[in-house]
């Protein structure tokens, strides 16, 4: 827990969007109920709203969220969060809204703005609160994306360096903010076995794959001006991937997060050569989607991480759309034993020494494991698996923890600049000169390129679909 000054106000940009109403007023009620939400919270957005109106959005999208999850609402804590709830209305260019805020917020001298809106207007918005002299002494936390490439990205945080401090600055990876994503640094450091184990003399390759089965229908317009190397590589599955390379965090200043930047600013910058992109056959009729569009759907890349931990071992992230499940894992693959003889028989090791990290629902942890095949001499591979939520219960949704941080001025899961920038440096050359797009057919592995990238390292290990509450 951080000793920064906590915020005496939430005041959320963008309160009646999508995003609002599926993840953060749902958290703000889980964190009503975990008596972890003390202050006012003041929603803004376009619509003439009243405060009743608010209300009544903010148990339409509780009562929708607990319904989905098969949980009770917890009447009590609903109405204990409504009654904290105001709103301000208003255009979030004009001048106007600021002045109407700034009379809102003046009992409070530590709001944080979070801004869940278009990209286009962070800049703006956080210019808008500096004229109204409402930054001082804020914080703002922002969501993604941050840029569109390394040259928007500078741009973006040089205008915002003109109103706020670093320190004031919270960019939101909502993977960061996921449970089973931290327990990968949590599970390396707080098991001495593994930690000896995991670096490039016991480790054969790294992989991280995020599945998706569905296309991307109804936001075709947005995906096509993106692709999967923005949409999720840069952000999500790097930081991932930091947790998966980084070194023991220390003593010292912002330790994880300076841990992560290590590895980033370790990454070699991609090549054509390391990327495969793919887009599924269909994708060019959606709606929004250019009839000749080039942009990727699906893309597989190898990095090369330079320390000494990692050298020469291949690290290779793959991530698409219209994938055969819906799941997101690291495998970790060890060496494999080589042989040995029981009597007369000599024992070949079979199947792979995979280490998984499952982020995606169920989320948990699997491992290779010889044993003997019963009645045999023989070697027979089978996986130990640990699930979280079956055995620690529910775990907090990300938004729940880093809306929590970012009122508590803890910094650890939100990625500093110069880790953003580092992370954009590594894609920002594939990005200006894209290897072609290959087609794939929808429900597959992505182009067949892809799976000859990994093949001489035993390939990609291809997720299942667990339903929620097994494990195996
Ligand atoms: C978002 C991407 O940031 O993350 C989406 O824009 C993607 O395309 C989503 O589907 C995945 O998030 P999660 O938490 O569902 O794995």
């Amino acid at each position: 827990m951080s000793d920064a000054i906590h915020s005496d106000c939430l005041v959320i940009f963008g309160i009646t969007g999508d995003l609002a109403h599926k993840m953060t007023l749902p958290s703000l009620y889980q964190l009503q109920r975990r008596g972890l939400l003390t202050v006012p919270v003041v929603g803004v957005a376009a619509p003439d709203l009243t405060d009743d109106e608010l209300w009544q959005l903010t148990r339409d999208s509780v009562y929708a969220a607990e319904s989905a999850r098969g949980h009770e609402v917890d009447e009590q804590a609903l109405t204990h969060l409504v009654e904290r709830m105001t709103y301000v209305g208003g255009n979030f260019t004009d001048a106007g809204l600021y002045e109407r805020l700034a009379a809102h917020l003046s009992a409070s001298s530590h709001p944080l703005f979070y801004l869940e809106i278009p990209p286009a207007l962070f800049g703006p918005v956080v210019e808008q609160l500096g004229a109204a002299k409402l930054a001082e002494g804020s914080r703002v936390a922002i969501e993604k994306p941050f840029g569109t490439s390394l040259d928007s990205a500078r741009e973006l945080n040089e205008r915002l360096h003109q109103v706020l401090d670093e320190d004031q600055i919270l960019r939101i990876d909502h993977y960061l903010g996921k449970e089973p994503v931290q327990d990968i640094a949590f599970v390396r450091f707080a098991n001495s076995w593994l930690e000896p184990l995991w670096r490039r003399q016991y480790v054969e390759m790294i992989q991280i794959t995020m599945a998706e089965p569905f296309g991307v229908e109804d936001r075709g317009s947005f995906y096509d001006h993106v692709g999967t190397l923005r949409d999720v590589v840069q952000n999500h599955l790097l930081q991932v991937l930091a947790l998966v390379l980084m070194e023991p965090p220390g003593a010292g200043a912002d330790p994880v997060g300076n841990r992560r930047l290590d590895v980033f600013q370790s990454i070699r910058p991609l090549t054509a050569d390391d990327v495969v992109r793919g887009q599924y056959e269909g994708y060019r009729d959606i709606d929004g989607v250019a009839p000749d569009s080039e942009t990727e759907t699906f893309v597989a890349a190898r990095f090369h991480c330079d320390t000494w931990r990692w050298a020469g071992v291949p690290i290779m992230i793959r991530a698409g759309k219209k994938l055969p499940v819906k799941a997101t894992e690291v495998v970790v693959r060890f060496r494999k034993a080589p042989q040995f003889n029981w009597g007369e028989n000599l024992q070949r090791v079979t199947g792979h020494d995979d280490f998984l990290i499952r982020i995606g629902d169920p989320s948990g942890i699997a491992f290779g494991l010889r044993v003997k095949k019963p009645g045999v001499d023989e070697v027979e591979p089978q996986m130990l698996s640990l699930d979280f939520p079956s055995t620690l219960g529910d775990l907090p949704s990300p938004y729940e923890r880093l809306l929590h941080d970012a009122m508590t001025g803890d910094h650890t899961l939100f990625p500093r600049w110069p880790a953003v920038e580092a992370t954009w440096n590594i894609v920002q050359s594939v990005l200006d000169a894209m290897p072609p797009v290959l087609p794939y057919a929808a429900d597959t592995w992505g182009p067949l390129e892809a799976q000859r990238m990994a093949k001489h390292w035993g390939g990609w290990r291809d997720p299942i679909e667990l339903a929620h509450g097994t494990s195996g």
